[in-house]
């Protein structure tokens, strides 16, 4: 079933809180002159235009709490913003919020053209929507750089892993919205991470019912308990009637050295922006670094 569209979730607080975290460790990659490869097994259209709605459907508008709110305070936004900002900006160049970037097209804002002959960074991204699919293929015609695949990304990875860059980034962002999505995550992930061991492996999940969450990231830890760190952004209590999502998180497994901290300096600044009920204490971090 391929019911979820994430147009119409673009730029919302759990895209922002991702999208950040994103652009925070494919800036830390590009440190280092070496090549990486980034993987993105659900990888969306690529690019939205925001309140245009998806296939003439409802308007979406979920990004007025969201990359909206940064957007209008940027010019005070902490430093620790501006990369994943940049990213949001070149989209939209004359200033007016526009167009939002998904990850496979925030990704590509930092991948590097190859010098002297050398390859450069590459992407590899799974969608399986048909629509979303031919949207995120014209995104991307022509670039050499750049994989579209309309396979199973949980099996799709697998068989692109471990690149030859050695050097890499997984992002691993289903829609939840079928019980399969729960039920392959940690095998998927497990195996992955048997096949490329030192990948840097971001997993998002949405905050919907507590326990649920819970188990899940106390089963994504345990798959490195010694080098992981979780983030968690809270905008609103939990929905009467359990309808909306108003929390999500992230995992990230073997992440950058320097992460927690860059999480930590602009945490209070991001859940201040995004809080939807005033008094919020919205936001977690828990780092265990290797
Ligand atoms: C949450 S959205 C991805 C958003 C994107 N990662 C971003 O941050 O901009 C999830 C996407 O996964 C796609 N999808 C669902 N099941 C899939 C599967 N097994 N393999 C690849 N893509 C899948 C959906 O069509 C949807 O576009």
């Amino acid at each position: 079933m391929l019911s979820y569209r994430h147009g119409f979730h673009a730029g919302n607080h759990a895209d922002v809180l991702k999208h950040w975290v994103l652009a925070e460790v494919l800036a830390y990659f590009n440190e280092k002159p070496a090549p990486w490869t980034y993987v993105d097994t659900h990888a969306g259209a690529g690019l939205y235009r925001l309140g245009a709605g998806v296939g003439g459907a409802q308007a979406s508008h979920e990004f007025r709490e969201g990359i909206a709110r940064l957007w209008a305070a940027r010019a005070k936004a902490p430093a620790v913003f501006s990369a994943y900002l940049e990213a949001v900006a070149a989209f939209n160049p004359a200033g007016r919020l526009e167009l939002y970037p998904g990850s496979p097209a925030i990704a590509r804002q930092f991948a590097r053209s190859g010098a002297r002959g050398k390859g450069g960074d590459r992407l590899v991204c799974f969608e399986r929507h048909p629509r979303d699919f031919a949207a995120l293929e014209r995104l991307f015609a022509g670039d050499a750089q750049v994989r579209c695949l309309s396979s199973d990304g949980f099996a799709g990875a697998l068989q692109v892993l471990p690149p030859p860059s050695r050097r890499g980034v997984i992002l691993i962002d289903p829609p939840y919205e079928v019980r399969g999505d729960y039920v392959r995550l940690i095998p998927a992930v497990r195996a992955m991470l048997e096949k490329f061991p030192q990948a840097t492996v971001l997993v998002w999940y949405p905050r919907l019912r507590r326990v649920e969450a819970e188990e899940l990231r106390r089963r994504l830890v345990n798959l490195a308990p010694e080098d992981h760190l979780r983030v968690e952004l809270q905008v609103a209590p939990p929905p009467v009637g359990g309808r909306g999502m108003t929390a999500s998180g992230l995992v990230v497994l073997h992440p950058p050295y320097v992460l927690a901290q860059r999480l930590q300096e602009g945490l209070p600044w991001l859940a201040g922006q995004l809080e939807e009920a005033p008094g919020q204490d919205g936001w977690v971090l828990e780092a265990k670094i290797a």
